[in-house]
């Protein structure tokens, strides 16, 4: 049966512009919600507070499509873990690489995200050609690394850790190549080396343990503090925050960060992890979430603090476990790509509600689609969708939002939406279209589709709901290019289009 045919209040095509927006305007009315909130995510809800919330990635993950999406999607800000470093970016001395770090910088543009480049002298993950240099050369082989990299990504990476890690834990400064070449002077001279290289990026000195107050933060605040004094260009500290919940959380940390931030600096929390000894349970789990929080909490504390970045955000994708054997499950994500009580603990302390995270399952449901359009390049696009519910309890439509991607092509972005049939009854179903504040490859706005009221049942199919959507001034549409649209006429499971429950993603994959 033909979708406009079941249509109680559609709007044929060729009307008259007037007329049209009327009837979008009524169908608006008739069950359209004027302001359904978009769930935040940890970004939206720290750049409320002028922050950025990010995560570190790294190139073999990027494959990882479920990975790939929340990366994606949830942060504003991605750091490299590995390759951007001197072994990747210069293995052979004068022999330059930049393909994998590019592939993140690429990541950070198509998804919107800033980039902090990591890392530009560093004693580890150094090529041995370093190593090996005389005393006298190790300056202009460490301003020409600097000058190369720093230079490629001119204008791609917002901020720079030039030097990471100088400092030994008792505060004194740590042997390496460049230290025992230049005494602590090559820090200074890899900081103007970087802002000659590229003037407008924030320029860090990065380090751990220097959370809290402390010997080794002590001596950190005593460096910068000579480095301001002497105009070397130096414009933020990163604390890289890997903590463990057998160590108890950093003493003073806001103090510390405030006292950095007073010196005229911004400060950031660069590489955030809470390890724990496996197996993981619930009492270790609630301390990392209350680490997670106490670090956000004196983040927004500080106004100089400008955002933070977890060192990764999944389990599947840890650090900890190659580096300290025995430990790990250290991230806001379990292996599973779903959110831990810290995701929660964070988006609270962010100001978000709790969307249920916690390790919980958010409900079982998943969407099918079917291709009912055979007109891709008309001025209407009419997704047909059912949701089952595979869990083993019923779950509360008036809980659940359903999002259909496409691209609005040319012409307005005003739309008008429609549900022709289904056998829940149309006046339950409510649908607005939205736009995207950041678009993407075949999606720039998306169909939402909710529910008034009603229950489904275990096991239980929502039955074919009828869509249909134009903008109001009826000009055509490519649906061939759209993210969520399959060709397949019989219903499929559909992994592009999402169904969140609570506001928690519960299926598919974001574009
Ligand atoms: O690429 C090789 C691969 O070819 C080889 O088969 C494999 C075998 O072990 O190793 C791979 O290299 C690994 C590399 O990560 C890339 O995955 C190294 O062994 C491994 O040691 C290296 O670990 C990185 C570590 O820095 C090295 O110090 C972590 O991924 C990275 O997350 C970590 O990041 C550091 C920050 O840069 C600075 N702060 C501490 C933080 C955690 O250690």
């Amino acid at each position: 049966m033909s979708l406009v045919k079941r249509s109680t209040h559609g709007c044929p095509g060729g009307l008259p512009v007037l007329l049209l927006t009327a009837c979008a305007v009524a169908a608006s009315l008739a069950g359209v919600p004027a302001a359904a909130a978009e769930p935040s995510t940890l970004h939206d809800l720290a750049a409320a507070h002028g922050k950025y919330f990010g995560s570190a990635t790294d190139n073999p993950e990027l494959p990882d499509t479920a990975y790939a999406a929340t990366l994606g999607s949830e942060f504003g800000q991605i750091t490299p873990g590995n390759s951007m470093k001197w072994d990747t970016t210069e293995p052979q001395q004068g022999q330059f690489s930049f393909t994998k770090g590019d592939v993140i910088s690429d990541f950070a543009r198509d998804h919107g995200q800033t980039v902090r480049g990591h890392t530009l002298v560093w004693h580890s993950q150094l090529p041995g050609w370093v190593a090996a240099l005389p005393a006298s050369q190790v300056e202009a082989a460490m301003t020409n690394h600097i000058t190369e990299v720093a230079g490629h990504y001119r204008g791609e990476v917002a901020a720079w850790d030039v030097v990471n890690e100088p400092f030994n834990d008792d505060g004194t400064f740590r042997a390496s190549p460049f230290y025992n070449a230049m005494g602590s002077d090559y820090i200074a001279t890899a900081l103007r080396a970087a802002h000659a290289a590229d003037p407008d990026a924030k320029l860090y000195i990065n380090d751990y343990n220097t959370e809290g107050l402390g010997a080794k933060s002590d001596a950190m605040y005593d460096l910068v503090s000579e480095l301001v004094a002497e105009g070397v260009p130096i414009d933020g500290v990163g604390f890289q925050g890997h903590l463990a919940v057998q160590y108890g959380f950093p003493g003073g940390m806001q103090q510390n960060l405030k006292r950095f931030a007073d010196l005229g600096l911004d400060v950031a929390v660069t590489e955030l992890d809470v390890r724990m000894q496996l197996p993981a349970d619930a009492a270790k789990l609630a301390t990392q979430a209350t680490y997670y929080r106490n670090v956000v909490e004196a983040c927004l504390a500080v106004a100089r603090c400008v955002g933070i970045t977890v060192w990764d955000y999944t389990d599947k994708y840890s650090w900890v476990p190659d580096a300290f054997p025995g430990q790990g499950a250290a991230n806001l994500y379990d292996e599973n790509l779903r959110p831990k009580a810290s995701y929660d603990a964070v988006r609270t302390a962010l100001g978000g509600d709790d969307e249920g995270g916690g390790g919980g399952e958010p409900g079982a449901l998943k969407a099918r689609y079917r291709n009912s359009d055979p007109a891709p390049a008309d001025n209407q696009i009419k997704p047909a969708l059912q949701l089952v519910n595979t869990g083993a309890a019923a779950v509360d439509l008036s809980t659940v939002k359903v999002r259909y991607w496409f691209t609005g092509d040319n012409g307005v972005s005003s739309y008008g939406t429609w549900c022709d049939w289904s056998p829940l009854g149309c006046s339950t179903i409510t649908h607005r279209v939205a736009a995207m504040s950041s678009p993407k490859a075949g999606a720039d706005h998306y169909l939402e589709v909710g529910f008034g009221s009603g229950s489904l049942a275990a096991g239980s199919s929502t039955g074919e709901i009828q869509l249909r959507l134009s903008k109001t001034d009826w000009s055509n549409f490519d649906e061939t290019d759209d993210y969520s649209r399959t060709t397949g006429t019989s219903y499929a499971d559909a992994p592009k289009v999402a169904v969140y429950i609570g506001g928690e993603l519960a299926w598919g994959i974001e574009p």
